[in-house]
C-alpha cells in the first residue's frame, strides 16, 4: 500500500503529480471556463462577496496564504487568513457579505470545525476545501470543493498542500469568472500553466537525489531557516514546519524582507538558510530583493541553500547548494519549490532514524480544540 516506498510520506510526495492533476480535472471546459457547478452555491451570492477570510490551521492555513496572493490578484476581493484557534476570540467582523473559505485535509479539525460554525452563526456563506468525503467541515458548510489528492496517511500533510493552493486557486479564479474583471483574458491561460504543473512536479522528483543526499548530510544541524517572500513566504514556513514536524529540528521561516528587522541577528558561521527565489521573469524587483537577501546572510556565514528557477543564474554566486525548479508563472510557483523542502525534511528525519510517518506527540487529525 505504500506503492513500494518506504513511507507513506514518500509515496505521497510521489502522488503529487496526480493529486494536483485529479484536482484540477473535470473542472474546466475546453475553452478555458471554469464549470464549478458542484459547488451548488447560488452564483448572486457569490458576486456578493465584499471580503473573504480563509480559516484552517497548519499546512492547511499556509495553503491559504498562498491562495490571499492569487485570489486578491485575480478578483480585487480583501482576503485574510486566520488560524481558525484565533479567530473566534477576536470579535471578528463577519457578514453576509462575507465569504468564509475552510480549509481542511480530514475535514475534521475542531478549531476550524468551530471557526466555521462561528462565522455561520455570524450570517457567512462558507465554503469548504477539503480532501475527505463526507467529513464534517463540508457537511456543515454551505458548498465544499473537494481536494481529489486521495486518501492522505502521513501525519506530515504534503499533497494535500499542492491539492489546496490548487483548488484555492480554481476558485478564485472561478470568483474572479464570475464577477467579469479585467482578469478574464487570464484565466485561460492560468489553467493552462496549471495543466502544466504536474508534469513539472514530476521532474523535481525525477531529480530527487541531490537534495535526499544534502538533508542525509544535515542530519546534524541544530536549527534551520527558510525565507521567502511574496508567495515564498508561506512556502518558507510550509519548509521549516515540515522539518520541525518530521525531524524535531528547530526551523523558522521568515519573510526575506524581515530580515534586517531582527532575525538577521542569529545569522553566524555556518548557519543552514534556505532562500526561496522568486522567476526572474517575475514582477517587480522581487528576485532582485531575494538575491540580495542572499548575499546578507551569506556575508554572515550562513551556508545558502537555494531553490531558483532554472536558468536562474544571478544566484549561483552566493549559493552553496542551488536546487533548480523548472519555469512557472510567480503564483504557480509555491506548486514545485514545495516539493523539493518536502524531500530535504523527510531524508533529514529518515537519516535520524525518526518515523516520518508518525512523528512524536502529532495526531493526523487534530479532532481537540
Ligand atoms: O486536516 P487539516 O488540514 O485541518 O489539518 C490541519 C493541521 O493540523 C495540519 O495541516 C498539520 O499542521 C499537519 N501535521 C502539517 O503537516
Amino acid at each position: 500500500e505504500k506503492g513500494g516506498f518506504p513511507s507513506f510520506m514518500e509515496k505521497e510526495i510521489h502522488d503529487q503529480p496526480d493529486a494536483v492533476l485529479q484536482t484540477l480535472l473535470g473542472r474546466s471546459d475546453i475553452d478555458g471556463k471554469l464549470t464549478l457547478d458542484e459547488l451548488r452555491i447560488d452564483p448572486a451570492l457569490l458576486k456578493s462577496v465584499n471580503k473573504i477570510i480563509v480559516l484552517a490551521c497548519g499546512t492547511s492555513a499556509y495553503a491559504g496564504q498562498v491562495a490571499k496572493y492569487a485570489i486578491e490578484h485575480w478578483c480585487r476581493i480583501p482576503t485574510e487568513v486566520e488560524l481558525s484557534h484565533e479567530f473566534r476570540y477576536r470579535d471578528p467582523i463577519v457578514d453576509a457579505n462575507t465569504l468564509i473559505v475552510s480549509i481542511s485535509q480530514s475535514g475534521e479539525t475542531m478549531d476550524t470545525l468551530m471557526a466555521v460554525r462561528y462565522a455561520k452563526e455570524q450570517g457567512a456563506k462558507t465554503v469548504s476545501i477539503c480532501n475527505t468525503n463526507g467529513s464534517t467541515i463540508p457537511r456543515e458548510s454551505d458548498a465544499v470543493l473537494y481536494t481529489h489528492a486521495g486518501p492522505e496517511i502521513a501525519v506530515a500533510s504534503t499533497k494535500a498542500f499542492l491539492a489546496q493552493i490548487t483548488a484555492a486557486y480554481l476558485l478564485g479564479l472561478y470568483l474572479a469568472q464570475l464577477r467579469g474583471n479585467k482578469f478574464q483574458g487570464e484565466i485561460k491561460d492560468i489553467l493552462a500553466d496549471l495543466g502544466k504543473i504536474p508534469a513539472k512536479i514530476q521532474e523535481i522528483l525525477d531529480n530527487e537525489e541531490p537534495i535526499k543526499e544534502l538533508g542525509r548530510s544535515m542530519a546534524d544541524a541544530k536549527s534551520v531557516l527558510f525565507l521567502g517572500r511574496h508567495v515564498g513566504y508561506p512556502v518558507a514556513m510550509e519548509g521549516a514546519l515540515k522539518l520541525k514536524e518530521l525531524a524535531y529540528i528547530h526551523a523558522e521561516g521568515f519573510a526575506a524582507g524581515e530580515l534586517k528587522h531582527g532575525p538577521i541577528a542569529l545569522i553566524e558561521e555556518g548557519q543552514p538558510v534556505f532562500v526561496v527565489v522568486p522567476s526572474p521573469r517575475g514582477r517587480d524587483s522581487l528576485h532582485a530583493k531575494v538575491v540580495s537577501n542572499i548575499q546578507e546572510v551569506r556575508a554572515r556565514g550562513a551556508k545558502t541553500i537555494v531553490i531558483a528557477e532554472e536558468g536562474d543564474e544571478a544566484v549561483t554566486a552566493y549559493a552553496e547548494h542551488v536546487f533548480y525548479i523548472p519555469e512557472s508563472p510567480t503564483l504557480l510557483a509555491p506548486l514545485l519549490a514545495t516539493v523539493p523542502l518536502q524531500i530535504f525534511a523527510l531524508a533529514l528525519a529518515s537519516a535520524k532514524g525518526y518515523d516520518v510517518d508518525q512523528p512524536r506527540n502529532l495526531a493526523k487529525s487534530v479532532t481537540v480544540e
